[in-house]
């Protein structure tokens, strides 16, 4: 008997500890992907709440697609030819190809555009699982405004 509430209170410990454990790096992932969204300047175009209209490039909600974190990482890194969206990886086109093309296949209309702030693989990485998993399909909350801004922030306030 003494022996069986021993191990349910083993069980019970460890799967706090592993729930909590595995809280934390979520939560480092989050940051460090809201880091790497301020530090690239999504926001000049996907505007702070990710849902578009921002700025200069008025880029798309990044809230309502429907893309694989694969399909987001490829176009963070290549951008896409002819639109506003500008490629974040310093040696897409000239060094790798992208969308099996380089610089000498486009002319001037359609030619990619690079972003004024070039990110490593590991922060393309950290803000395509950013778009997947804390705005792609999720409403604006004032968890997340607080999040981007800080807790008791006067632009969260309409918010729930
Ligand atoms: C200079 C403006 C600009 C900046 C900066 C920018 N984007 Fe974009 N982005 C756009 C535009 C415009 C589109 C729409 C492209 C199109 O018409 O297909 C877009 C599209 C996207 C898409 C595809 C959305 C869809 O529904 O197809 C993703 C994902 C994306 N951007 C992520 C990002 C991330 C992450 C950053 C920051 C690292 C960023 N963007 C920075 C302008 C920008």
């Amino acid at each position: 008997m003494l022996f069986k509430k021993k191990f349910t209170f083993i069980i019970i410990l460890s799967t706090l500890l592993s729930y909590s454990a595995l809280f934390a790096t979520m939560n480092d992932n989050y940051k460090y992907g809201l880091n790497v969204y301020k530090k690239g300047n999504c926001m000049g175009c996907h505007s702070w709440h990710g849902k578009g209209g921002g700025g200069y490039g008025a880029g798309v909600s990044l809230r309502t697609n429907e893309l694989t974190l694969n399909e987001i990482k490829n176009i963070v890194k290549c951008g896409r030819p002819g639109t506003g969206m500008p490629y974040f990886f310093k040696k897409s086109y000239v060094i790798e190809k992208c969308y099996d093309t380089t610089f000498n296949d486009y002319d001037k209309s359609y030619r990619p555009i690079s972003s004024k702030k070039f990110l490593n693989m590991r922060q393309i990485d950290a803000v395509s699982i950013f778009v997947k998993e804390v705005l792609q399909g999720k409403k604006l909350d004032k968890s997340y405004c607080e999040g981007f801004f800080n807790k008791g922030s006067k632009v969260c306030n309409s918010l729930n």
